[in-house]
């Protein structure tokens, strides 16, 4: 497969692109009040970031579909925090994700806000223990200069972003005999799919007694776009499901893995490089896998499929 470079990416926003801000100073913050509302209102905010930066801006769309259905409590008030202009529009917010961690997202026309977010979340989310932390991504110099003003320190890297240009990807792949890929709007099996996601993610773990599958109450999700490989016996063994922004056509391929018997023999990219071609078909341009930092082995996977760019998230951390 035809390799392409890794360009040196810039979380930077030229003026042309971005539109002026509608009230620069006037803005109102608030918990969620109307969670449907407020969901969509966000998700409209992160495809209007990736629709300006032709990139993921902090948290991809998918990300947080995935955090309405899977992690979202009845309870947002001191998870979820919203900033608005005077006349309404949502332009930032903080997230709590995994306990203590912090995620501040903010439109790229608006992010002289960042610096009122840390502060509200410095005087009203109190940090558990004496540790708090939050994420940036490594060439983003503003975020930079915010955490360091506000006393953190930065940290090491969380996460990876790589970012695959459809019209330059392999459409072409082999599987060794015997092997198929199939999708689950052809055999509807979710459970059986939960349990190979769980069993790659929690080796020797069984599912948990009554555990009911969620992917499918994404809104944006498309059983064409779950797949998985089966065995020559007929066994699940890898997967890889494709998520399509209906908003602005951007895509991306998340959760990938691969039974730890079945690994290094093409599974997971041959599986990848499927979901890519059938997002590409749909009308997606480019597509995004986050990835754990190297040495991770989804790194080999993540950089063999040729990315045009990878953004690097790091971790900055506040001692009190
Ligand atoms: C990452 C993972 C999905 C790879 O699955 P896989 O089926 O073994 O991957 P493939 O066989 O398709 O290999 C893809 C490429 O990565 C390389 N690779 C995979 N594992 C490797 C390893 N341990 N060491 C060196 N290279 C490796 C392969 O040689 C291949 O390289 P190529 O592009 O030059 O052909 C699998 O290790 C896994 O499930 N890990 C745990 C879950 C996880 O981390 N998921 C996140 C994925 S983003």
């Amino acid at each position: 497969m035809a390799r392409h470079p890794l360009q040196p990416t810039r979380f930077v926003v030229t003026n042309s692109v971005v539109p002026s801000p509608e009230v620069i100073h006037a803005r109102s913050q608030h918990p969620i009040t109307d969670r449907k509302q407020d969901f969509d209102g966000i998700l409209l905010l992160l495809s209007d970031s990736y629709t300006l930066l032709s990139d993921v801006n902090t948290w991809s769309f998918s990300r947080f579909a995935g955090w309405t259905v899977y992690s979202a409590p009845k309870d947002l008030s001191r998870l979820l925090h919203l900033w608005r202009t005077e006349a309404g529009k949502l332009v930032g917010f903080a997230i709590i994700d995994g306990g203590r961690d912090t995620w501040v997202v903010t439109h790229p026309a608006y992010r002289d806000i960042e610096r009122d977010i840390f502060t509200w979340v410095e005087q009203d989310w109190p940090a558990e223990g004496n540790l708090r932390v939050t994420y940036a991504e490594f060439a983003d110099s503003h975020r930079r200069a915010v955490l360091t003003a506000q006393g953190y320190r930065e940290g090491r890297e969380s996460e990876y972003m790589h970012k695959y240009d459809l019209s330059k990807v392999s459409r072409t792949y082999a599987l060794e005999p015997g092997f198929t890929i199939r999708d689950v709007a052809t055999d509807g099996d979710h459970l059986g799919r939960a349990a190979l996601t769980h069993e790659v993610f929690h080796p020797g773990e069984p599912l948990p007694e009554n555990y009911r599958p969620r992917r499918h109450l994404v809104p944006s999700y498309d059983a064409t776009l779950d797949l998985a490989a089966f065995s020559p016996e007929g066994k699940p063994v890898a997967f890889a499901t494709g998520w399509l922004n209906p908003e602005n056509g951007s895509a991306e391929t998340e959760p990938v893995g691969t039974r730890a018997d079945y690994r290094q023999r093409g599974l997971a990219k041959a599986l990848v490089t499927e979901a890519f071609k059938r997002l590409a078909d749909r009308g997606a341009t480019y597509a995004h896998i986050a990835s754990a930092p190297k040495p991770a082995v989804s790194n080999f996977l993540c950089d063999g499929l040729g990315p045009v760019s990878k953004l690097r998230f790091v971790r900055w951390i506040e001692t009190m």
